[in-house]
């Protein structure tokens, strides 16, 4: 019985420091277990005086078993461990795959900061098209076939009376014949003239706003300006209002903005002026009223028309329009956020 329980420990003990794997531990250890059961069993053919010996080695033996198993666990567990790892290594010194995220062109973000200091004031944004009629474009604009302002606003056309829109101000008129005053509208949208310099492109961003109530009047054009200046620019920046003309406003005036790099001591931004033409403004034509089928004897408004691109250039102190339309992205990234 002895030297039984000597070879199954020669050989059972081998084997576990053989064991690489956590599996063949486990099947070696069912072995053991079936063998031992096997050497438990002659217990009976024993004579009752060396039972109790034979159990005490026997229990001896399977302790000391036991406790080679576990402790070939603990390193057959560390072996997998090791062997895993191996395998799911990642370098993370490589240089990871980089996605570029795309952002809102400056144009946009312009835009939507315009469209978010208007509605504050309590304005709607409508959008008309950009193939426009030279009805909505011009005639109902005050601006006849042969009326000279004309000159100023060449453009694309498409068929006699089909153009591409110079302005967004066919908007007012699209508006004012839908919809009874109160009216508050802003209007964002492309724009084309033939015009090409480093401040002018032949396509370009407008924001139209149109305000016609009963009592408006030309301070109430002022205040809302230096509202949006404010906000725009800087809590100091000022507004100045010079005459000016557009068929479709009358008075009109031209808005200039208190420079907002010098402060208005004068630079080389705002050509030692101190003062910035920013947007076209006026109290709305009573014949542009008229066309549309408001009273203007009951009713007054104010409308202006800005260039986004040029709020834009002044904003970020771009001095070449191109820049913003040439989507090169060491431009456009700076405006990442
Ligand atoms: N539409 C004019 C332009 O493009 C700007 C403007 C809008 C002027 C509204 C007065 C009122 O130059």
């Amino acid at each position: 019985m002895k030297e039984k329980i000597e070879s199954l420990r020669e050989s059972i003990s081998s084997a576990i420091d053989e064991a690489v794997t956590g599996r063949g531990l486990y099947e070696l250890k069912v072995k053991f277990q079936t063998e031992l059961k096997g050497i438990m069993s002659g217990m009976k053919d024993l004579p009752k005086e060396e039972r109790p010996t034979f159990g005490k080695v026997v229990n001896e033996f399977k302790q000391a078993m036991e406790e080679l198993f576990e402790a070939r666990a603990v390193v057959v567990r560390k072996m997998e461990l090791e062997a895993q790892y191996e395998k799911e290594r990642v370098d993370i010194t490589m240089p990871g795959k980089s996605y570029k995220a795309g952002a809102l062109h400056p144009i946009t973000l312009v835009k939507n900061e315009l469209i978010d200091i208007f509605a504050g004031m309590g304005f709607k944004v409508f959008e008309g098209p950009e193939i426009e009629t030279d009805y909505y474009n011009f005639t109902a604009l005050n601006t006849p076939k042969d009326h000279p302002a004309r000159d100023m606003q060449d453009t694309f056309y498409l068929a006699d009376n089909l153009l591409l829109r110079t302005q967004t101000s066919a908007g007012q008129i699209r508006v004012m014949e839908k919809n009874a005053p109160p009216i508050k509208i802003l209007s964002p949208g492309r724009v084309f003239r033939s015009d090409d310099d480093a401040t002018h492109s032949p396509m370009f961003h407008q924001m139209e706003g149109l305000v016609v109530d009963k009592g408006i009047t030309l301070c109430d054009l002022q205040g809302m300006l230096a509202e949006f200046a404010r906000k725009m620019f800087t809590s100091s920046t000022k507004v100045r209002l010079r005459p000016s003309y557009f068929p479709f406003t009358e008075p009109s005036v031209e808005v200039d903005l208190s420079c907002s790099e010098c402060g208005g001591k004068g630079c080389r931004l705002c050509k030692g002026t101190g003062w910035i033409e920013v947007l076209g403004a006026g109290m709305v034509n009573r014949r542009v009223l008229e066309n549309c089928g408001v009273d203007p004897d009951e009713y007054t408004g104010f409308a202006f028309g800005m260039g986004i691109e040029r709020i834009a250039m002044l904003k970020y102190g771009v001095n070449n329009i191109k820049t913003l339309f040439e989507n090169d992205t060491r431009f456009l990234e700076q405006f990442e956020d």
